[in-house]
């Protein structure tokens, strides 16, 4: 090639490597977390592969021993050519092993699987325009979905997303009604639930797989008697009054965000807040061409694009609408005033008031 630039060349194709082998990792990571071998490598310290195997409950040492060497190619895990031990690193641990901490990233991996799995219904609709509906594209898409969010959630939405808001803690320790619109398999919810025990709280989302996997996690943290969960589409909640109406990444899923806004308003008291938590963005496309809008933009193309179309009006935001676009969703519906009040690595948190 005459024009090939090599030194970008040579760059490019490393880089093809490097996403190629990403892409080659989720099936082995996807074993490993179901096969509990991150899990028991963390927990019992390093381990040779017949070990490891051993540790794991008897698994075959030769598939192990090719598992444990993938991983230390990808640099998920650490391993020690003198002893023939593998290990994980603090940091590895985190993303691998470590359930409740801020990066376990575990669902990241069954999201790529279930995005895999939708291919067919997203590529048709490529050709007619149309949508796919929310739990059709793939079998287990929504409860991927929850717990990709989980992480991000337990560690901000008490500690710091809700105190962003004008005056809301004070108001929930007190007492209040709260709605989670677009809930999906409840995590939001019970978090909030959990850390507020003098309010109530009511999930809607119009997937009744969603809810009654939302009803089950209540039972489980035995928040049933605070914390409903309702089958309804965001524009027909009947119910009316609440201080505070959440609705976390989901907004820019659905058809109509602007029906969606008045109705948030004709729910919420006067008085009352919306909390919109949404990807984080910039406003033009270029703003978003890194790490985190590259992510976005890929799941947004398999589910978020797919989602709206299906839904009147069909406005298909997309996961990285951006700031800007987002409020004038929110201003349409009626609202006022309408600010960012703050914004983690994958989400910005925009309040809106009457
Ligand atoms: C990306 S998921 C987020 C779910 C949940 N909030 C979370 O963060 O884990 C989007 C959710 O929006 C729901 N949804 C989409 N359009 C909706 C609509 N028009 N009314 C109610 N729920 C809707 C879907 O069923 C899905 O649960």
């Amino acid at each position: 090639m005459e024009n090939l630039d090599q030194e970008k060349f040579h760059q490019f194709i490393g880089k093809m490597l490097g996403d190629l082998g990403g892409a080659l990792s989720v099936a082995t990571v996807r074993i490993g977390v179901r096969l509990g071998l991150f899990e028991v490598l963390h927990s019992g310290g390093p381990a040779t592969a017949a070990e490891l195997a051993a540790r794991a409950g008897g698994l075959a040492e030769r598939y192990v021993r090719e598992w444990a060497l993938a991983q230390a190619a990808n640099g998920y895990v650490d391993y020690d050519p003198e002893s023939g031990r593998f290990s994980l690193a603090p940091h590895q641990a985190m993303v691998f092993a470590i359930e409740d901490s801020p990066v376990y990233m575990t669902a990241a991996f069954d999201m790529v699987a279930a995005l895999i799995e939708a291919e067919p219904k997203v590529e048709a609709a490529f050709r007619t325009g149309g949508g796919v509906r929310w739990g059709d594209s793939a079998g287990c898409l929504f409860c991927t979905t929850g717990a990709f969010f989980k992480p991000g959630y337990t560690h901000n939405i008490v500690q710091n997303w809700l105190p962003a808001l004008d005056g809301m803690t004070e108001r929930l320790a007190e007492g209040a009604s709260i709605a989670d619109v677009g809930c999906g398999v409840g995590f939001s919810t019970l978090l909030m639930a959990r850390a507020f025990p003098q309010s109530r709280f009511v999930g809607f989302d119009f997937h009744e797989p969603s809810v009654a996997e939302a009803r089950r996690h209540a039972q489980e943290h035995g928040l049933a008697e605070r914390v409903r969960f309702e089958v309804a589409k965001a524009k027909e909640i009947a119910e009316r009054e609440f201080d505070l109406v959440t609705t976390f990444d989901c907004l820019h899923d659905m058809g109509d965000p602007v029906g969606c806004a008045a109705h948030m308003r004709k729910i919420l008291k006067d008085d009352g807040a919306w909390m919109i938590v949404e990807p984080l963005a910039g406003d033009r496309p270029e703003e978003n061409l890194n790490p985190v809008g590259r992510m976005y933009y890929n799941a947004s193309t398999m589910i978020c694009v797919p989602t709206s179309l299906d839904q009147e009006v069909g406005a298909a935001l997309g996961a990285q609408a951006g700031e800007a676009r987002l409020a004038q969703a929110l201003h349409e519906g009626g609202f006022s005033d309408v600010r960012r009040v703050a914004e983690g690595a994958f989400n910005m948190v925009l309040q809106a008031r009457n």
